[in-house]
């Protein structure tokens, strides 16, 4: 059994990029998830990220490398990470995206103590509006 592990990060925006240039990739990040058995969330409030992936730990660490070289976000930082005990949180979503106009769910999401993400991230992502 392949060992499930969780990563929940944030970043800035490269204020030289719009966010329409990374959502116009978003079929190939979904695609590069799916491929590597990754799902997982990410939510931009206007300026910060919020992602949270989960999948195998070798795959989930060369994603995170691949993204903290990527000049499209600034200042990743990681803020929670563990081995998922019991099953996925979001095993239909490749890459659930959410705009957080208020940064609302932001900032529940990172004053959750590590042992409640996992029961709390998915009851406040199922009220986010999920786009295409
Ligand atoms: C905010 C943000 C989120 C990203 N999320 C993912 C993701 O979930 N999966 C993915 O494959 N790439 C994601 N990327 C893109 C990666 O950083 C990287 O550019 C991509 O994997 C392609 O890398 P490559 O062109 O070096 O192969 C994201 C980039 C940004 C800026």
């Amino acid at each position: 059994m392949t060992n499930l592990y969780s990563l929940l990060f944030t970043s800035k925006i490269n204020p030289d990029f719009e966010i329409n240039s990374i959502l116009n990739t978003i079929k190939e990040l979904r695609a590069h998830n799916n491929k590597n058995n990754i799902t997982g969330l990410m939510v931009f409030d206007g300026c910060n990220f919020i992602h949270f992936l989960e999948g195998e730990k070798n795959k989930i660490f060369e994603l995170l490398n691949l993204m903290k070289n990527d000049l499209k976000q600034l200042d990743l930082e990681i803020r929670i990470e563990g081995e998922l005990s019991n099953k996925r949180l979001f095993p239909t979503w490749s890459v659930g995206y959410s705009y957080d106009d208020d940064g609302e769910f932001m900032e529940i999401i990172l004053n959750l103590k590590s042992k409640n993400l996992f029961v709390e991230l998915p009851k406040h992502a199922i009220k986010l509006d999920l786009e295409p």
